[in-house]
């Protein structure tokens, strides 16, 4: 095996401790909406994954002075010196997030040079939504090829309407019009936890914002806005593998700072299972004493507070060895069942059809070698191969890397038997990172 990989071994039941990290999906909107102000901030609970240091490469490439405190997961950035709104192919088409930076190069310097982003295959992952609202919100847009060139005629209040509520489509037509004159009304917005403490960060930042019922985010334009500091929200996703690594081996864990008002679908579906869950009084804290006889549970992904498409995949291998039968059905992403074929190949009985995968229950899951498609198939995979017997091999790391800090490592702190063999030079195991502060 010459592939950077990871070898998972049939481990005893998860138990202990573990606390989260800040969420990735919201680390890198904050990340990217520094880019409305001039000057130094400071970020918290920063987690050390792949793409987090994807946007600082994007920053940094656009003149921002970046200092990332790993070990203490502070990221400070000066935007000071931001003079670039061109953003280069090879830098953009890391991830898919760096879309995200198109609305505060439009509210800030008025125009915005992108390439067209990369990131997970799990859909073709259009930017219509974005593109057609920027047009609506005053800015001419230019598509050539993988090119994307914007610039602002005049930004002009706008009621936009959102087809379905795109979490990225949201948060950039929010950071524009936070900088941009009058008010702008985005209706069928995406309210996903990390959308909220976006919107927490710009209203520090001085942006005029308020969410009307049911799903309207309402921005009145400002002429400046300020660098903050703040507290990144925690991982609900790394709160939710952890929480099914410990169901699936059948444990019993506590993760101090997960927040259970971000995870109810979820909770709700494991207690379904027959898993046993408790909830601190105040809502942070949350413990899983698993069953030993969980049985199949169906469910149906959708924007929040449904079942998040991101944990579809780590739930479905819970399903793969649940007594009886479950559908699941994936609505938000067309393509979003690649692991269905990796976990067939681990013995699992799964038919698909369309976006909905049937999954009969087996008693057994048996190592093989799999391919991790996406960052959170790597997760299932991971998952499943704790119950499996024998040895499971995984490529595809870098999926793993980009969307999880430590996740290895918190999980073999409970017991998993698990380990990660980089070949690869980028492939550094978090497991390792450097104690010392790390600048780069
Ligand atoms: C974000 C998350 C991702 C999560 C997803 C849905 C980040 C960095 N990533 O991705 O982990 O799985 O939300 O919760 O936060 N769509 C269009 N046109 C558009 C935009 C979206 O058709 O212009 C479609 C997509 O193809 C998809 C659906 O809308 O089918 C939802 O996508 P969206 O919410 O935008 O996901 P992302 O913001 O890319």
């Amino acid at each position: 095996m010459h592939n950077a990989h990871m070898i998972i071994e049939q481990s005893p039941e998860l138990r202990g401790q573990a606390q989260l990290v800040g969420a990735k999906n919201a680390v890198l909107v904050i990340m990217a909406s520094l880019l409305l102000t001039r000057g130094k901030s400071i970020l918290h609970n920063v987690p050390c994954s792949n793409d987090v240091l994807h946007m600082v490469a994007l920053l940094q490439d656009l003149g921002a002075q970046v200092s990332f405190f790993q070990h203490e997961h502070r990221l400070e950035i000066d935007t000071t010196g931001v003079i670039g709104y061109k953003v280069k192919p090879e830098v953009m088409k890391r991830m898919r997030a760096s879309v995200l930076v198109m609305g505060p190069l439009l509210a800030r310097f008025g125009k915005a040079d992108i390439a067209l982003p990369g990131g997970c295959v799990i859909g073709t992952r259009p930017i219509d939504y974005h593109l057609r609202n920027f047009e609506k919100m005053g800015v001419e847009v230019t598509t050539k090829g993988d090119f994307i060139s914007a610039h602002v005629r005049q930004f002009i209040s706008a009621k936009l309407v959102l087809d379905y509520p795109s979490v990225g489509a949201t948060e950039n037509l929010l950071m524009a019009a936070s900088l941009a004159p009058g008010i702008t009304r985005i209706i069928n917005a995406a309210l996903e936890p990390e959308v909220l403490d976006l919107i927490a960060v710009l209203k520090k930042m001085g942006a005029k914002i308020e969410i009307l019922p049911p799903a309207t985010i309402q921005v009145e334009g400002v002429n400046q806005l300020k660098p903050i500091e703040h507290e990144v929200v925690v991982d609900r996703l790394e709160a939710g593998a952890l929480l099914l690594a410990a169901a699936i081996t059948g444990g019993d864990i506590s993760i101090i700072n997960a927040r259970a008002d971000t995870l109810d679908v979820l909770l709700m579906k494991l207690e379904e299972m027959g898993h046993l869950i408790y909830v601190n009084k105040n809502g942070i804290g949350i413990r899983l004493h698993a069953t030993k006889m969980p049985r199949a549970v169906s469910f149906k992904t959708a924007p929040y507070p449904g079942f998040p498409t991101d944990l579809q995949a780590p739930m479905m291998a819970l399903q793969c060895v649940a007594s009886g039968t479950s559908i699941i059905e994936e609505t938000v992403f067309e393509n979003r069942l690649l692991h269905v074929r990796e976990l067939q190949k681990m013995g699992a009985q799964i038919q698909v059809e369309h976006n909905k995968a049937v999954v009969t229950g087996v008693e057994e899951l048996y190592g093989a070698q799999v391919i991790a498609t996406d960052i959170r198939a790597s997760c299932a995979l991971l998952l499943a191969g704790l119950v499996a017997k024998g040895e499971t091999i995984m490529t595809g790391l870098h999926h793993f890397k980009r969307g999880y800090e430590a996740l290895d490592v918190k999980l073999m702190n409970l017991g998993a038997q698990l380990v990660i063999n980089d070949t690869q030079e980028d492939m550094h195991s978090t497991a390792d990172q450097p104690q010392k502060i790390t600048e780069i």
